[in-house]
């Protein structure tokens, strides 16, 4: 019998319970072995224990060093800081893993497999923001600062390079805007090159792309691409840029991997326009849970949860509505726990 693996459980808000409830019911059919401490964090923090990242969360994660968590609701303009920047900073989730597979075949871009690695904690993302008042108007100018240290840049891009390696990955594309960001973005595709030379070398290909060229050749051919490395702004509007290649938001997971914990979430949001619906799809999700026991070592399960979703995607043909489909998100977990429970 496998040893319980203790990690901490995070619903989230809006479509997050519905999409946990579903993972969960996956994972039960897998047998696998999470003992999970059952957490809230931000709407639901707030509403719950008036902090949308209570020292209770923290303190699971810090224990348990592993997490799954659903999509956590943040305020646009002001209101609380975003608890997954804060979630970032606090266990120092530095890489961000995002990989997009074609699931469906046959849509607008098949046979993608594409990987986007993002740098998670530094560049514009700090939060260094404010505003400088002109006479009466007190926002007349708005300010950010952007910092890249050299040695966060190295870590990530080193985390990318062994990545790459590990996962037999042909090529890796560096994204950047150092004609215009020539320090900002410089730097990274300075350490990249540099560390690609002095240790990387031959064992895959090395190339490098403006970030506006990138997003046009990721529509035109996005084939000529496998993983792309990039900052953190980049990151962000890259990879669901990717998720639209592969069927939307709904298909793609994302890792957060640090030094201090390891957290794992689909890239989309809460959705709350269809959230209490029970349509929402649940695969990003799953497959985030799916890299999530790969990280544990389990990658059987992670393989029969990967083929259970495919099966039930391709062969029982039970689709949620933004692929096209007409099933609810029980329908989809009922087809995938008969597909997992006689594999
Ligand atoms: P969103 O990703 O929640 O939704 C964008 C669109 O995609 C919506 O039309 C939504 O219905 C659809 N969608 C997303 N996930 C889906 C799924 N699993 N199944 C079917 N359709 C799906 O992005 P939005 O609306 O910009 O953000 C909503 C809230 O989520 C905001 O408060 C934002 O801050 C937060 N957010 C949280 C993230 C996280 O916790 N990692 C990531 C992105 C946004």
């Amino acid at each position: 019998m496998t040893q319980a693996i203790p990690a901490t459980l995070i619903p989230g808000d809006g479509i997050g319970p519905e999409i946990v409830d579903a993972t969960l019911a996956a994972l039960d059919a897998l047998g696998a072995p999470f003992e999970w401490d059952r957490q809230v964090a931000g709407l639901a923090g707030v509403q719950v224990a008036g902090d949308p990242l209570p020292a209770e969360t923290l303190a699971s994660i810090r224990r348990t060093r592993l997490a799954l968590k659903g999509p956590l609701e943040t305020p646009s303009g002001g209101g609380y800081r975003s608890s997954n920047v804060r979630l970032r900073e606090e266990f120092k989730l530095y890489a961000n893993l995002r990989p997009a597979r074609t699931l469906i075949p046959g849509g607008r871009f098949d046979k993608i497999d594409l990987v986007v690695v993002r740098e998670n904690l530094e560049g514009l993302y700090i939060g260094h923001e404010h505003f400088v008042q002109i006479d009466d108007d007190p926002h007349a100018v708005a300010m950010a600062t952007g910092i890249n240290p050299r040695a966060g840049s190295r870590r990530l891009l080193e985390f990318a390079f062994q990545h790459a390696v590990a996962t037999g990955r042909k090529k890796v594309t560096i994204v950047h805007k150092a004609n215009i960001m020539k320090a900002l973005t410089g730097i990274f595709l300075e350490t990249g090159l540099e560390l690609y030379e002095r240790k990387y070398k031959g064992q895959f290909v090395l190339d490098t792309v403006i970030i506006d060229a990138c997003a046009m050749k990721l529509v035109l051919n996005p084939w000529q691409f496998d993983m792309l490395v990039t900052t953190n702004l980049f990151g962000d509007i890259l990879s669901d840029l990717v998720a639209g290649l592969v069927g939307g938001l709904g298909m793609t997971p994302g890792a957060n991997i640090g030094t201090d914990a390891a957290i794992f979430e689909a890239v989309h949001g809460s959705a709350p326009d269809i959230a209490g619906k029970g349509i929402a799809n649940p695969i990003a999700l799953m497959l985030a849970t799916a890299m999530m026991l790969d990280h544990c070592r389990l990658p059987d399960l992670a393989l029969r949860l990967r083929n259970g979703i495919n099966d039930a995607l391709n062969v029982d043909n039970v689709r949620t509505g933004d692929l096209g489909g007409k099933a609810s998100t029980s329908e989809f977990t009922k087809a995938l726990v008969s597909r997992i429970a006689n594999s």
